[in-house]
This record gives C-alpha cells, structure tokens and sequence, in this order.
C-alpha cells in the first residue's frame, strides 16, 4: 500500500504505527490524533528509528483529519479504552461520537479507503462504520479475532512448553466475554491439543483466552493491552498489503453466514488486496452453535443501542 492514516496517537496507535512503519508496510504512514502535537510528536520519535530500524517508511503526525487524503487504508484506534471494571461495552456511547465524527472526515477524504476498526466496543463500532459509510463489506472490518487467537495460542505454548509456532489456533464470536474459543480448531503440529493437554487444562485456556484484555488491564490497571493488538492489526495489513489470502479471524460483516444478518462480529475470514474477501463458514457442533449465538445475542443487544 502507498499510504495508510492511524487515527488516534495513543498507545494502541502508536505501537501499530512502530510495527508498519518498521516492515515498511506502506510507503507513507500518516497519524492523526485532536491533541496539538502528540500525533507530530510520536511520528517524529518513530521516524528517527529509522536508520536504526532500517526503514525508509515516512511517518508523520497531523491534526487535520485532510491528512488523510488518499489512503489506501484508514486505522480507527481512536477511543476511550475502558477501566478495570468496565467491559467493553460499556465505552460504546463515550466512543459513538468520536467514531461517528471520524468516519465523516474518511468519507469526505478517503472515500475509496478500507476502514480497519480497533476502537471497542469493536463489533459494533464495525457494523456502526459498516452503515455510517455505506461501503460494501469487503472494505469495512475490524480486528479482534487476530488477538484473541494470539492469545490463546500464547496460552497453549505456556500450559505446553511448545513452539509457539507451531501452534494453530481458533476464536470466534464477539470481542467480549462470551468470545468463543475453539480447542477443536486447534492444534500443535497439526496433532490435536486433546493429545498435549487434559479437558480440564484446555477449559483453563478457553477461559483465560476469554478474559485475555481484562487480565493484562487488571494487571496494568491505567492501560489496556496495546503490543499484542497492534501486532495483530499488523498482521492484517500484511495480509491486505501483500495480497496474502492469509485465513484470519476478523470482524465481519454478516450476510447470512453462521445464520447471522445485520451483524458485525468475529468469524475466519480471507484478507487479500480488496479487503476482507470473503467469509469463510465452519460446520459448528450443537455446542459451538449455542456458544456463537449467545455472542451474537450480545453483540446484537448492543447494536441496539445505536441511535
Ligand atoms: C484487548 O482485548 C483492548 O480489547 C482490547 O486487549
């Protein structure tokens, strides 16, 4: 890609922008943020890794959201990340104005951009952005299924003491609690996790995985993860960049599949030059079924909620 926007200058944004900017993932990489010098300051910070880094990538900071103009790929990172306590849900009204008055300056500056939401509450923020710009679905989408699957794939290496690169991971379903990590979608080497790990370790894992954002903020206390998820959003854009195919979890516009209409939320999707491809469908057990729908029935609820 010649030039991708971040939109938002904090934590999340800015060590998405160290990552694209280091595997010069696009030519010119643009950070915006409403806060007079912060966006201009971090562009510079990173640009002067650059002979360090080795990149020739061109980072710079602006609070003119016209900076945008002629990207390839609009970032929305911009938000209130929510506090210990909270869930994700409930940052949805603080973050719909910001992300209403954002998603008007893509439209007026980068119409023929793709929209990559990160900002929670991120299925529905997806879907919101999904009607605000009436695009078709394969330029908007959002990032959370990458992350979830790095986490539990993190998980299963520490339980096991194995590569993680060998392992093979699946989460669907919303970015909250009622996430759903699939054990039998996953595997080290190919070989099932039910040969490396009793029932009772691999519910351990489904848990942790569903309660990976809450454990690091409980931890951190004033800071939500931001590492993990720019290297997930990373992931995606190199996917999208290189015209990979790559099959990852991504939020998604639902049009039938997974029996879901009018719905973002997070299920395997294929990332190549235009986008989010297409929608990949698995044949689910009972149990899995019942799992996704009680994501969706949450997710839906908060749709709800849009004015
Ligand atoms: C997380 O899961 C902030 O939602 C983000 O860490």
């Amino acid at each position: 890609m010649k030039k991708i926007t971040i939109v938002g200058a904090g934590r999340v944004g800015e060590s998405t922008a160290q990552i694209l900017a280091k595997e010069e993932l696009c030519r010119e990489l643009v950070l915006l943020d409403v806060q007079d010098g912060v966006p201009q300051g971090v562009a510079l910070d990173i640009q002067q890794s650059g002979s360090l880094l080795r990149f020739d990538t061109r980072v710079r900071g602006d609070t003119d959201p016209g900076a945008m103009a002629g990207s390839d790929l609009v970032i929305i990172t911009a938000g209130y990340p929510r506090k210990p306590g909270m869930s994700r849900s409930d940052v949805l009204e603080a973050n719909l104005g910001i992300i209403g008055g954002i998603v008007d300056q893509v439209l007026l500056h980068a119409p023929d951009a793709m929209l990559l939401m990160v900002t929670n509450p991120v299925d529905v923020l997806t879907w919101f952005c999904y009607q605000r710009t009436g695009w078709p679905r394969h330029r908007v989408f959002g990032q959370s299924g990458a992350l979830d699957t790095a986490r539990m794939t993190a998980f299963i290496a520490l339980e096991t003491g194995y590569s993680v690169k060998d392992i093979s991971a699946l989460v669907l379903g919303g970015h909250g609690d009622a996430m759903v990590p699939l054990p039998r979608f996953s595997d080290i080497a190919g070989i099932p996790l039910e040969h490396f790990l009793t029932d009772e370790q691999i519910e351990q894992i489904v848990e942790r995985t569903r309660q990976g954002g809450g454990e690091i903020l409980s931890l951190k206390k004033h800071s939500s993860a931001y590492d993990s998820p720019a290297a997930a959003i990373a992931a995606m854009v190199d996917a999208i960049g290189h015209n990979r195919k790559r099959i990852l979890p991504c939020v998604s516009i639902l049009d039938g599949e997974y029996g879901q209409q009018g719905i973002a939320m997070g299920v395997p999707a294929v990332l190549d030059e235009s986008g989010l491809r297409r929608v990949i469908e698995l044949q689910l057990t009972a149990e899995e079924r019942q799992a996704f729908q009680a994501s969706a029935d949450m997710v839906r609820a908060d749709i709800q909620r849009l004015p």
